[in-house]
Parts: structure tokens; C-alpha cells; sequence
């Protein structure tokens, strides 16, 4: 964390603690409820060098203070925890700059984009100790809400974990010209949800245990951009949240705490057709929302998460902590006395292309599957796609370049999982048969898929093709990927 954030946030907490009482979370640190100013990270918008926009990043260890005077050990990106704000222009070419200053190897991989696969950075762009990465790409994704995180197979969730991730956004001629929110810091919020676990000393190392393991790490400690009990003072009618579940295995059922609805104008991949209001919304590990929330003079409002989704939601009513009642408080939202006023959202968003017609259509499908056997209680693993763990040497699936496809995901476990395909934005075209809830009825990269769900999805792959280096798909669930809940395939 930067000096000037601890001190910040150390005056703002130090004043509250003294008003309220303390709550002692299983860690033992003291947290009081929405005691700390939100960590607004960086926006980073590159350099022009040549015809390229250049972008340094050091992948780095660090020193993050979370609760007042306690260090704990992290890592980040340019900073102790997470990452600046990353800002993308569409159709700019841009060269990512990626040093990996730690003690052992990692990847960091651009989640949302289509670019080239030996830009990806999957599990094949590993960036040895001390070395710098250097792809280059084209940024030809509409306005969006993307991210970056660590990807090293076996290791995801440990890196992530630990803090390697940061949030991207995508501009363009289209978004510019609709009156959103847009003054990042002022009335357009980056927002990216976490919870993670804290031992006795402060430190939050990676370590699942075997439940963990089946059913995807989750904390009891909320944190907002590496903010835990986070407020954002508001100074305009409406705020726009760009939201993001960067967790490792929760999936979080949002709303606001008053239960005021609002209004949903992006997924994953960028803009909806029109904006949906609505009282809650579900995040999955990976999956991205814009939504604007309004807010009237002197107001507060709390943004927070229940947990959701086959097991981990049973198991979320047994943990306590930071969680009240057994929910996240994430964020409050609060109101001065004289709020600036802000344009109403626009009922057309941005123009999303027709569903293609699907007669035809070459089918592929993937099951989902976590098989439960004595050997996996033992030994672990039993997360597969279509019967196959992920293994770095295979190859399961070949793509034609521009040809659409409906992929039919099918999850024959009792979890859910958030599936996620490298390289493209899909559309959803039926769940179970029907049309998808219209907060999922745009460009998306992750789909949640409950247990005996069939997602069919229309996905097509564009630009670029290497018969050599594959793209991913797997759960976004980072123990599930890690154990294997993984498949590769080209694009040609
Ligand atoms: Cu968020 Cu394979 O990635
Ligand atoms: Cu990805
Ligand atoms: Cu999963």
C-alpha cells in the first residue's frame, strides 16, 4: 500500500474505532464496520512508445497493511497488493512490459481479450524469475470491464491469492459518446470483490485445506481493492460500480443492504443492449458487472454479497467472522449533504450483434465433472472436463478461426462452476433450454453453471490462429482449475 493510503486510512479508523465497538473476526484483528476510506488504485494509462502504447508492470512482493498496524505479506503488480487500474483505448496496439521481480516463476494473463495465444498468458507464457514478458496485441474488444491475473498451472489460486491481479478497462467511441458515469475515482468505481483467510498473526497464506480444496478457498474477511471494511464517499447522484469477483472460490449473490435495486448496464464483455434494473445480481470468481447505483443527499447504502452456488453456499452459513449474519459487508456507499447531479442512464447502450442462426452449427460439448471416489479423498484431484484433467501436452479441441460453434456445458457435479473460454466474448443462447436472464444477454467470457445445468453458448474465435500455442477454458474456480478442471484448444 502507498504511505499515504495507511495514513489515510489509520486517521479514518483510528476516529471510529474509538466510537465503536470491536468485533473480533476469527483472525483476532479488530474491524469496525465501514471504518476505511476505499483504495482507489492508480489508472494506468501507458506510454506511447512508437506505434505502440507500452505498459510496465512488476510483478512484485510486498507488504500490505489491511488492519492498523499489521503487515502482511503479499504481492502485486507495480504496488504490494493487486494492481493499478489498467486503461486500454479499442483499436490501439499495445505492448505489456511484465517483469517477474519474485522467487519463482509466474504468468499473467489478459482474462476477456481476443489476442494472439502466445500474448495469452496461460500456463505456456511462463515468465521465468527475473525475466520481463513482452507481447504485444491488438486491443480489439469493445468497452469493457476486463482483468489480469496470475495463470501458472497448479498455481492460480496461490498466486492469486496472494494478490496477483488487477483490473482493465477498455474505452471506446461508443461508450465515450453515451452519458455514463466516467471520472474514474469520482462517479465510475473500480471495484474488485475478494475474501480471504487470516491466521493469527496476520498473514494470509495460501493454504486450503482439504474442504477447501473441493469446494474452492473462501475468507471471512471482505475486502474492496484491498480495502477491508471499505466506504466510498459519494458525490453524485448516480455512481457507476465497475464490479469484479476476484475471489479464488466465492460466488457472491450481491445487492445493497436496503435492498434498493440498480440498474445493470454491463457484463463480462462490455455493455448490455439497455440497462436492467435490478435488486441483486450474482458474481461468479471471474465474472465482471457495471452497475450504476443512485443515491439521494446524505444517503448510505451497503454493497454486500451472499454467499451463492452448491456447497460453497452451505458451507457459508457455517463461517462467521467479518461476515455478519453471513454476509460480506463489501462496501458503503455514502452520500454527502449536496450531490452533484448526474445524467440519466441512456435506455440504448451499445448495439449488440444479432445471435447468429444456429442451424447447422458444429456442437461441441463439455461436462463438467468432479468425480468423488476413496483414491480422490485420498489423493485429491477428480476435477475433469469431459472425463480428462488438464495436462499441459494435450490438445483437446480444435477450432476453425471465425466459425461460430454452440459449446453445451453441462455440469454433472453437485457444485456449481463458473466456466470460462479463453480468447473471445460468447453470447448465451439458452439455459435449460430458455433465453438467459437479460443481465446475462450480452458479451460474455465466464457463465456460472449450476448443478444439472445445460448452458449452450455461441462462441467464435477471431483474428488469430497458431496451430502450436493454445487458449484455455476451465472453472474459474482457481482450486478446481488447479486440480485439473481444465481443457486446451487451437484455434487455426
Ligand atoms: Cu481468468 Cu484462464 O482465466
Ligand atoms: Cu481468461
Ligand atoms: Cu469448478
Amino acid at each position: 500500500m502507498p504511505d499515504t493510503l495507511s495514513r489515510r486510512r489509520f486517521c479514518a479508523s483510528a476516529s471510529l474505532v474509538l466510537a465503536a465497538p470491536f468485533v473480533w473476526p476469527r483472525a483476532g484483528f479488530a474491524q469496525t464496520r465501514a471504518a476505511n476510506p476505499l483504495r482507489i488504485p492508480p489508472l494506468y494509462q501507458g506510454e506511447m512508445r512508437g506505434n505502440a502504447r507500452h505498459f510496465d508492470l512488476s510483478i512484485q512482493d510486498g507488504q500490505s497493511e489491511f488492519f492498523d498496524g499489521v503487515q502482511t505479506a503479499t504481492r502485486g503488480i507495480n504496488g504490494a497488493y493487486l494492481a493499478p487500474v489498467v486503461q486500454w483505448r479499442a483499436g490501439e496496439d499495445v505492448v505489456m512490459n511484465v517483469k517477474n521481480t519474485l522467487d519463482e516463476e509466474t504468468t499473467l494473463h489478459w482474462h476477456g481479450l481476443n489476442l494472439p495465444a502466445r500474448a495469452d498468458g496461460g500456463p505456456h507464457q511462463i515468465i521465468g524469475v527475473g525475466e520481463t514478458w513482452s507481447p504485444g496485441f491488438n486491443i480489439s474488444d469493445k468497452a469493457a470491464t476486463m482483468w489480469f491475473h496470475a495463470h501458472l498451472l497448479g498455481k492460480t489460486a496461490d498466486h492469486v491469492w496472494q494478490g496477483i491481479a488487477g483490473m482493465a478497462i477498455i474505452e471506446d467511441d461508443e461508450s465515450d459518446a453515451l452519458p455514463l458515469p466516467r471520472n474514474y475515482g469520482v462517479d465510475d468505481i473500480p471495484v474488485v470483490l475478494q475474501d480471504r483467510r487470516f491466521d493469527r498473526s496476520g498473514q494470509m497464506p495460501y493454504a486450503p485445506e482439504r474442504p477447501d480444496r473441493m469446494i474452492g478457498l473462501t475468507g471471512d474477511v471482505a475486502m474492496v481493492n484491498g480495502t477491508v471494511a471499505a466506504y466510498f464517499e459519494v458525490t453524485t447522484r448516480l455512481v457507476r460500480l465497475r464490479l469484479l469477483n476476484g475471489s479464488n472460490g466465492s460466488i457472491y449473490r450481491l445487492s445493497m443492504g436496503d435492498g434498493r435495486a440498480f440498474q445493470v448496464i454491463a457484463s463480462d464483455g462490455g455493455l448490455l443492449g439497455a440497462p436492467v434494473m435490478a435488486p441483486s445480481l450474482t458474481l461468479a470468481p471471474g465474472e465482471r458487472a457495471e452497475i450504476v447505483v443512485e443515491m439521494a443527499p446524505d444517503d448510505r447504502a451497503m454493497l454486500v454479497a451472499d454467499l451463492s452456488g452448491g456447497m460453497g453456499g452451505m458451507m457459508g452459513g457455517m463461517m462467521g467472522g467479518a461476515r455478519r449474519g453471513g454476509r460480506f459487508e463489501f462496501l458503503e456507499l455514502r452520500a454527502g449533504a449536496a450531490l452533484a447531479a448526474s445524467d440519466p442512464v441512456p435506455q440504448r447502450l451499445a448495439m449488440l450483434a444479432p445471435l447468429p442462426a444456429q442451424a447447422g452449427l458444429k456442437q461441441r460439448d463439455f461436462e463438467l465433472e468432479m468425480s468423488m471416489g476413496p483414491a480422490v479423498m485420498l489423493f485429491g484431484g477428480g476435477f475433469e472436463i469431459n472425463g480428462r484433467a488438464m495436462k499441459m501436452s494435450r490438445i483437446n479441441e480444435v477450432v476453425n478461426m471465425g466459425e461460430t460453434e454452440i459449446w453445451r456445458i453441462t455440469n454433472r457435479s453437485p457444485m456449481a462452476h463458473p466456466f470460462h473460454v479463453h480468447d473471445t466474448q460468447f453470447r448465451i443462447l439458452r439455459r435449460n433450454g430458455a433465453a438467459p436472464h437479460p443481465t446475462e444477454a450480452g458479451r460474455k467470457d465466464t457463465v456460472l453453471v449450476q448443478p444439472d445445468d445445460l448452458v449452450e453458448l455461441a462462441v467464435r474465435f477471431d483474428r488469430y490462429r497458431d496451430s502450436e500455442r493454445p487458449y484455455m477454458y476451465h472453472c474459474h474456480i482457481l482450486e478446481h482449475e488447479d486440480q485439473g478442471m481444465m481443457g486446451q484448444f487451437t484455434v487455426v
